[in-house]
């Protein structure tokens, strides 16, 4: 038997299905609510809000548990690679070994930017954010690729091409913004290789490829790779509900990610960082102004809507960043920064009770500053790996017989009726 919820209103009894997810997870189906009872659920942030079912990502965020179609993201960050995980993410299946050959000479061959579209970087005021430039451009794609179509095909090409694309973009974009001859793809090249050689290579100096930050880079791309219903995801999903193209959809998917709470934490966090050295290293300020409630400053890198113990991305995140700082002897003093900040706040009863532990932010700056990655593109190098995350998000959406229009309702608490005043007489 179906279990229900029962809501009494104005004496009358309404009764509600529950519904129940995979992995025992509930929740009332209001589906009726307005129509039954003339109310609606008022719920600020979505906190309490499920706004679909998915079959993509399942995350506990008491137990810290991440998985992408049912695989813990341990073990993929373990055995797998960006580039199947994010075939995984989007057709729900671990690609077989030929699948994967297909998938990566397709990766190749729409790996190219039109050359047009590099006269639009060069347009760009100095110093404007990557993040703007990449959500931009990527809204320009429609433009110098209008092929989508609603054939499976053609979808899937269009996904390729994205995802590719946008890796060649955002080296791409780094590249102008020095003032640098722009570096090619190349076939020979595995995806995160490609990415690192695009960014760093230059004409006088040839780019030496080190397995152990192509390894790190592949590790980071896959814990981003998606997250369920985050805010950036549900913008993509919210504006993709309009029936609006795939790369519109995604471009507000970067905007979002964009914010210094959601996927803007990255530079934050190294920002942060700096300050706090520059402060003389002083831990206990930083600790006493992130519990001061006068002061807006957060911890950057701490707490999770979700997550109420330590996010597993973070876990594997801080183990990566020793292994690469060791084997590349890097002594990075933002590190132990970030270790005595972390110790100070997991022992401090207002982070306890609050229950804000390190996120996936907190040490993926230290990492990518191993890789050279400058602080600005730090979130660009957070929605690349979330693009597959969002596509399969917006595919599955789009597939979903029962996806509607997303439109939320609100409390009206203006001012009642009243009438227009003349100019004169106000
Ligand atoms: N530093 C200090 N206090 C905090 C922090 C923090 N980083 N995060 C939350 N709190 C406090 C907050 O002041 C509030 O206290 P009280 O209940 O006493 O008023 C309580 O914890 C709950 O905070 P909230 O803002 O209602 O929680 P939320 O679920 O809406 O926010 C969050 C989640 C991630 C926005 C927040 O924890 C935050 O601002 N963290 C810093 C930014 C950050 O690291 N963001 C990256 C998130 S992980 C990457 C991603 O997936 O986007």
């Amino acid at each position: 038997m179906t279990e229900t919820v029962k809501i009494i209103y104005e004496g009358k009894t309404h009764e509600f299905p529950v519904v129940e997810g995979t992995e025992g997870e509930k929740a009332i189906d209001i589906l009726q609510l307005r129509q039954k009872t003339g109310l609606v659920t008022l719920d600020p942030g979505y906190a309490n809000t499920g706004s679909c079912t998915s079959d993509i990502t399942f995350m506990d965020g008491e137990k810290g548990i991440l998985r992408y179609r049912g695989i813990p993201v341990e073990q993929l960050a373990e055995h797998s690679s960006f580039i199947e995980t994010s075939y995984l993410l989007i057709n729900g299946v671990l690609p077989t070994r030929e699948q994967l050959n297909d998938i990566s000479d397709l990766f190749n061959d729409q790996s190219l930017v039109h050359e047009d579209m590099q006269k639009f970087y060069h347009n760009f005021p100095r110093g404007s954010h990557p993040m703007g430039i990449l959500s931009s451009m990527v809204n320009a794609l429609r433009s110098f690729y209008p092929e989508l179509q609603t054939i499976e095909e053609e979808i899937n090409i269009t996904v390729t091409r994205l995802l590719s694309k946008v890796r060649t973009m955002a080296a791409m974009s780094y590249k102008i913004s020095r003032g640098h001859k722009v570096v090619y793809p190349r076939s020979d090249l595995s995806y995160c290789a490609n990415f690192l050689n695009m960014m760093f290579d230059t004409p006088v100096k040839s780019y030496y490829i080190d397995e152990d930050l192509v390894d790190a880079l592949n590790v980071f791309w896959i814990l981003h790779a998606d997250h369920e219903q985050n805010c950036s995801t549900s913008a993509v999903r919210l504006v993709g509900s309009g029936r609006v193209n795939l790369y519109a959809a995604i471009s507000a998917g970067i905007a979002a990610l964009w914010g210094p709470l959601h996927g803007g934490a990255n530079q934050a966090v190294i920002e942060m960082l700096s300050d706090i050295q520059k402060d003389g290293g002083n831990i206990q300020r930083a600790i006493d102004r992130a519990r001061d409630k006068k002061d807006t400053f957060r911890l950057m890198g701490f707490g999770h809507r979700v997550y109420k113990t330590y996010d597993p991305r973070a876990k594997i995140m801080k183990e990566m960043c020793y292994k690469i700082l060791e084997k590349l002897n890097i002594d990075d003093p933002l590190l132990d920064i970030a270790k005595e900040l972390e110790e100070a706040a997991l022992t401090d009863d207002y982070f306890v009770d609050h229950n804000l532990y390190p996120n996936v932010d907190f040490y993926s700056g230290i990492v990518l500053r191993a890789m050279k990655i400058p602080t600005n593109m730090f979130t660009v190098m957070f929605a690349i790996g979330r693009l597959p995350g969002w596509i399969a998000q917006w595919k599955e959406s789009i597939d979903d017989p029962k996806w509607r229009l997303g439109r939320p309702r609100q409390i009206y608490i203006g001012p009642e009726k009243r009438d227009y005043i003349p100019m004169d007489e106000r």
